[in-house]
């Protein structure tokens, strides 16, 4: 079932149901039943009878515990994201998917407020260090908290970002959906450049100004670098470093910890940036060079 199907048949009282669970979530690794009843002033028999027909169609999983417990799935979070987008009017609907990856689905949609947007709906929770990883204390979490907070971090990203740096302009962010400017290039790995020198210029000169607003972007590749006659713009950062925020994205760090993460990652998105060059365009850069003009 796609999302225009699914979001047209949750009735009145799914979305009840759903939204207690999205409100619960952040306390429970599944959500006790008994407590949807009393958020949504259901009787219990009736949320459960929900709770069938909505895991029928993979919006939740449920799972009999020492209670009967619920959780979103991908699936249903982004639904509910968007659900929540519509109600406060960001956007009217969701267009058509754009793409599908590992980490997220992107469609397009229209937007009274901003025309026509892209919608990110996230799937992984980040980061992707894995020595973050290791330090970091999951409890009992919910994967889904960690995908709503990694659409958070890219939201603040961007934020933080537009107006400075070439990327897409934030609008909205519900769930682990975020709302941003469409922009019409080609991924970067997808286009023969005939102007490779001043491509890789502008996006120093894009780094050097993230950098100097406090971001590292931490995935920065040819794949996230969007290019076409009228410039260059970056993309995706959930995963990225905000230095001068407190992030709970990397709050099991400490100051000095989290500035060695954020120098590391610097190093390899620049490593990144001019390996590609390298090997497509055989354009040869000094890498300490380019860290010190990026930094400076
Ligand atoms: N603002 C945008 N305007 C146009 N296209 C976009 C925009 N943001 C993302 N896309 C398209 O969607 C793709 C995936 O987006 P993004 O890189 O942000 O997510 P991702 O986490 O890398 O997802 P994936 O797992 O698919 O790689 C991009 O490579 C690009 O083609
Ligand atoms: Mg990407």
């Amino acid at each position: 079932m796609d999302v225009v199907e699914a979001y047209s048949k949750v009735g009145k009282n799914g979305w009840k149901v759903l939204s207690s669970i999205f409100r619960r979530m952040w306390d429970f690794e599944f959500v006790p039943s008994e407590l949807i009843a009393k958020d949504s002033g259901l009787p219990q028999e009736k949320v459960e009878a929900i709770l069938r027909g909505l895991a029928g169609d993979r919006i939740v999983t449920v799972k009999q515990l020492s209670y009967l417990g619920v959780a979103f799935t991908f699936f249903g979070l982004s639904l509910y994201s968007l659900r929540r987008l519509v109600r406060k009017g960001e956007i009217s609907m969701i267009g058509s998917k754009m793409g599908e990856g590992k980490e997220s689905m992107v469609y397009n949609a229209m937007s009274e407020k901003y025309g026509e947007v892209i919608v990110k709906f996230h799937r992984v929770g980040y980061p992707s260090f894995k020595k973050v990883k290791e330090k970091r204390d999951y409890g009992t979490l919910h994967f889904t908290v960690l995908t709503v907070r990694s659409a958070r971090n890219e939201f603040r990203a961007l934020r933080k970002l537009a107006g400075f740096v070439s990327v897409p302009k934030p609008y909205a962010w519900e769930g682990n959906a975020v709302v941003m400017e469409l922009i019409d290039a080609k991924e970067l790995f997808k286009i023969r450049l005939s102007n490779p020198r001043d491509v890789l210029d502008i996006i120093l000169d894009e780094v050097r100004a993230m950098y100097s607003k406090g971001v590292i972007h931490g995935d920065l590749s040819q794949y996230n670098i969007l290019v076409s006659e009228e410039g260059v713009w970056i993309i995706d950062f959930p995963q990225a470093i905000i230095l001068e925020e407190e992030s709970e994205e990397y709050s099991s760090l400490s100051l000095s910890e989290l500035r060695t993460l954020a120098d590391e990652m610097l190093r390899r998105d620049l490593k990144n940036i001019l390996d590609y060059f390298r090997r497509s365009y055989g354009i040869e850069k000094n890498f300490e060079d380019v860290l010190k003009f990026v930094t400076s």
